[in-house]
């Protein structure tokens, strides 16, 4: 009988979807956080459920060849980066892995998975900062939590992003400006948010998450952040009165500046509002998207839908090579921030409409309109049934689906299989190094 608080000494055979380690106590299965495959370990048992319980490490006794010594101070304690005790190496390894099985068993059969796309430096990549603020303190929360870490400096941000977040909490500190309790529902700042166009002269949008319209100081702080940051590009307040997880409001007032950055990809530029959203890792997204453009093998006379289209980057990629273009996505600013995306770009042929994919693609279909190629780029929980039926019955040529969890992927992926489509590649690509965030590429044919 295995009982909380008992010490073992086991092997760890296996790793789980989110780089914990897995051992088997007669035949028990237990997940161990920090530890991997290959080592031999001592943990002690925290929780143990009917079916699998989770142990803490103690000790590694004998370590794996794949351990490294995790660069940040509050690795282990911020739920942020989970991987990086690996070696860049083995979390790309994982990653992989993680995609075949997880595919192979919702689906039945192997699938051939390519080798992942990894990054060169796979640190520092984010281009959006996004601390929460509370009790007067700025950090990550702690996994699975809602207490703050603070750190000193986080290895996957944009240094200068990071720094523009501090120091804009320094100066709503020394303004007096209230933090956000989660326990109250009072004070006034809630979340800080950066974002850096790297591909355009760093341009650089603050974001103050307020729990009112009102912000005590705004004009001096704005003044004080000017002199800090004189080429700051955007200052803006969102309010967000809501009592849950959700980070922004609806409303944003610009403090300073036109309320947006613009940032390049590949040969386009584009314009990110605060509320849109634009893809974490730009040197992995042009990679990406380069992909996705070639699976989809578009001639210049096909029907091309982007489905879940943000700011409507994966249309203007696309746009010359197809006849025409029709992206949808929920958020309004989004769909205005792609109008003039297209415009911008020169694009004519894109047509961009706000609403969910999965009623404004059935309305679509009903009026008699039909894709030879579809985008579909979801949220992490997947596309909904009602679209991926009517993907069904409209019958479209291509499908090039790019997904950011590989769980819900599957079962889409189960769904289309069934359903008279089949898979012809499978492209995994690290778009978050250092977490267990997995980016894929999947094409997929009518037979
Ligand atoms: C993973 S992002 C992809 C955006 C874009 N393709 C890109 O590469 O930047 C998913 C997008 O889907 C939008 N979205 C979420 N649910 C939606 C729905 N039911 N219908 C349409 N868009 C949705 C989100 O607002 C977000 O912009």
């Amino acid at each position: 009988m295995i009982e909380k608080n008992q010490d073992f000494e086991v092997n760890i055979s296996d790793m789980g979807f989110e780089g914990e380690g897995i051992t088997k106590i007669e035949g028990y299965t237990t997940f161990v956080k920090g530890a991997l495959k290959g080592e031999k370990a001592k943990i002690k048992m925290l929780k143990v459920n009917k079916d699998y319980g989770f142990a803490k490490l103690l000790e590694v006794l004998e370590a794996s060849e794949n351990r490294e010594e995790p660069v940040c101070s509050v690795f282990g304690r911020c739920g942020g980066c989970n991987l990086q005790h690996m070696s860049y190496e083995s979390q790309l390894k994982l990653k992989e892995n993680v995609v075949q099985s997880t595919l192979k068993k919702a689906l039945g059969f192997d699938v051939p998975v390519e080798n992942i796309i990894g990054m060169g430096t796979p640190y520092h990549y984010r281009n959006k900062v996004q601390y929460p603020v509370s009790d007067e303190k700025i950090g990550f929360y702690a996994g699975r939590t809602h207490s703050l870490i603070e750190n000193e400096g986080c290895f996957i941000q944009n240094e200068i992003a990071d720094k523009l977040a501090k120091d804009a909490f320094k100066i709503l500190q020394k303004n007096k400006v209230s933090t956000y309790s989660e326990k109250t529902g009072k004070g006034c700042v809630r979340h800080i948010i950066t974002r850096i166009a790297k591909n355009n002269g760093n341009q650089l949008m603050l974001t103050l998450v307020t729990n009112e319209e009102k912000l005590k100081n705004a004009d001096k702080i704005v003044k004080d952040i000017l002199e800090l940051y004189p080429n700051i590009t955007t200052i803006v307040q969102n309010i967000n009165t809501r009592r849950d997880n959700v980070i922004l409001g609806e409303k944003c007032i610009t403090l300073y500046g036109e309320g947006y950055i613009e940032d390049r990809l590949g040969d386009y530029k584009f314009k990110i509002s605060p509320l849109s959203f634009y893809q974490v890792n730009p040197i992995q997204t042009e990679v990406m998207y380069y992909i996705a453009k070639d699976y989809a093998g578009l001639t210049g006379t096909e029907n091309v839908y982007d489905l879940y289209c943000g700011i409507g980057t994966i249309s203007v990629f696309v746009a010359d090579e197809a006849k025409k273009v029709f992206g949808v996505e929920i958020v309004e600013q989004a769909i205005i921030d792609a109008k003039e995306n297209a415009e911008m770009n020169e694009k004519r042929n894109i047509e961009f409409i706000c609403g969910k994919a999965e009623e404004v693609i059935p309305k679509k279909y009903a009026e008699g309109d039909k894709a030879d190629v579809v985008f579909v780029d979801p949220p992490r929980k997947g596309c909904d049934s009602r679209l991926l039926e009517t993907l069904k019955e409209m019958r479209a040529g291509k499908i090039v689906y790019i997904s950011c969890n590989p769980a819900t992927l599957a079962r889409d992926l189960k769904y289309l299989t069934e359903n008279g489509y089949e898979i012809e590649k499978i492209q995994p690509l690290d778009l978050f190094p250092q977490t267990h965030h997995i980016e894929t590429i999947v094409s997929l044919r009518m037979k």
